[in-house]
């Protein structure tokens, strides 16, 4: 860890997107009795996600991170996460089935509830009020105490983390995940039409397969592995009053963890080279994303590589890359080079979400499927010119049965918008949309396969 960081030391420097809080009492109140509160997660977790996201670096795994935009308070519910889990699980077992490699499951949720804001304030015929920002920070109700930043709500959001993860660690490790119970995973309104029918096709194929290696003596009571998974967790680390609380010293290594969650990333609005955001992510030992949008330059990135992760390890950055469907192609391919050419060691991946949110005729902020499936696709393209590796997704999605993004096999329209359109943020791509954004990223990831074991065999039959 760099020399003269301590968990406060982001205080000193110029910071954007923080709340102002009318009580400052009662945040550092609040800030206290988080401080004394238990960790979330633990050090050696977030090691072994580290030492699974270097391997994703190398092209030996690949990345699956995806959940809501923005947590809430009124969405607690176990159904939502379980069903965000399990669309997870779906998608991560169409990937490593086309991949043949291990899928890094991450969720973005057990803590994602603070949002950057394009603006301070937000105006209403005539009146204005403080932004909404996440029920971390105030509520979406539009009156002034609604809008007004309570410490209170930090608390809150520790509680609903807390039960949050005990549940998703009880589905990871108790049989839920069990790779036997991979057809019962398909989301009932899932189970008509294209997706399903190939999902179901897929489950299959594993259901084979499983037979096959229970034949040959392997069951999940000798290969632990087919009834459990590795799940983490993880949140735009943008409150950090909230996240230096949470911060403790690791007794093991003696290294600092952001225990509120295993990864954290810094958001495409906040990633100044000497803001408190950068000051505070450099000197936690957690893996770390960065979000890198268009504005980014090939030397800025090289700079901030530099603060976040200057002993070069290959698991400790994850670059998620958010730049639209129309500027991918344009854009990345710099980036991607200066990194390659400065020997420097990243986990690449691909949020299509947020370069390409539009405002539908209707009104809602939605993204179209087929922008989304385009920037994936050019992210892809980018890669494999420039012979480095496509690390991974990062997905705003849900296990709900919404209508948020338009398009995909529903061929969700504009007018059908308002018919569940749920999200306290952005919106999401609904089940059966993250299942054919899969089955297309497998179709690449296949092909990748493929074309290496073909030069495999070459390689032998030269030799
Ligand atoms: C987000 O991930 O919800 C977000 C706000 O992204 P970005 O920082 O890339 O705009
Ligand atoms: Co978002």
């Amino acid at each position: 860890m760099s020399g003269n960081w301590s968990p406060d030391s982001w205080r000193k420097k110029p910071i954007v997107q923080v709340p102002e809080y009318p009580d400052t009492d009662a945040l550092d109140a609040a800030e206290k009795k988080l401080g004394n509160y238990p960790p979330l997660v633990f050090a050696g977790e977030a090691r072994k996600l580290r030492a699974q996201l270097a391997d994703v670096a190398e092209g030996k795994a690949f990345l699956l991170q995806g959940g809501d935009c923005a947590e809430s308070f009124a969405e607690f519910h176990p159904n939502n996460i379980r069903d965000t889990f399990r669309v997870l699980l779906q998608m991560a077992v169409v990937l490593t089935f086309a991949s043949g490699k291990p899928v890094v499951k991450v969720g973005r949720l057990a803590g994602q509830f603070a949002k950057p804001r394009s603006s301070d304030v937000e105006e209403i015929d005539g009146v204005t009020l403080p932004s909404y920002r996440g029920d971390m920070i105030n509520d979406m109700a539009f009156t002034e105490a609604g809008r007004a930043a309570d410490p209170e709500r930090m608390v809150q959001v520790y509680n609903q983390s807390a039960a949050t993860l005990n549940l998703l660690r009880a589905f990871a490790q108790g049989g839920y995940a069990d790779l036997q119970e991979v057809h019962r995973w398909n989301l009932e309104f899932v189970s008509s039409g294209a997706q399903a029918k190939k999902y179901s096709e897929l489950a299959d194929r594993i259901d084979e397969a499983m037979t096959f290696m229970a034949a040959c003596g392997l069951t999940p009571d000798v290969a632990p592995q087919l009834r459990e998974t590795d799940f983490y967790t993880s949140h735009e680390a943008l409150l950090l009053g909230y996240e230096e609380a949470m911060t403790r010293v690791d007794s093991t290594s003696g290294d600092w963890y952001d225990t509120s969650a295993h990864l954290l990333w810094i958001g495409d609005r906040t990633r100044q080279l000497d803001s408190g955001h950068v000051e505070f992510m450099r000197g936690i030992a957690n893996p770390i994303g960065l979000k890198t949008g268009p504005s980014q330059t090939p030397d800025g990135l090289l700079e901030l590589i530099d603060a976040l992760n200057p002993q070069n390890d290959p698991g400790r950055l994850v670059l998620i890359c958010r730049m639209g469907h129309e500027a991918v192609e344009e854009k990345l391919p710099e980036l991607v080079r200066a990194v390659a050419r400065e020997g420097k060691n990243v986990v690449w991946t691909c949020d299509p979400m947020h370069g390409n949110t539009i405002k539908a005729q209707s009104g809602y902020k939605t993204r179209p499927f087929d922008q989304i499936l385009q920037e994936v696709r050019g992210f892809f393209a980018v890669h494999e010119a420039e012979g480095t590796h496509a690390g991974g997704v990062h997905i705003e999605l849900t296990g709900q049965n919404v209508t948020e993004c338009t398009g995909g096999a529903q061929a969700i329209t504009d007018e059908g918008l308002s018919d569940r359109y749920h999200t306290h943020c952005d919106p999401r791509l609904n089940a059966s949309q993250s299942l054919e954004l899969a089955f297309l990223v497998g179709e690449h990831l296949k092909s990748k396969r493929d074309s290496e074991r073909q030069n495999g065999f070459a390689r032998k039959a030269a030799e």
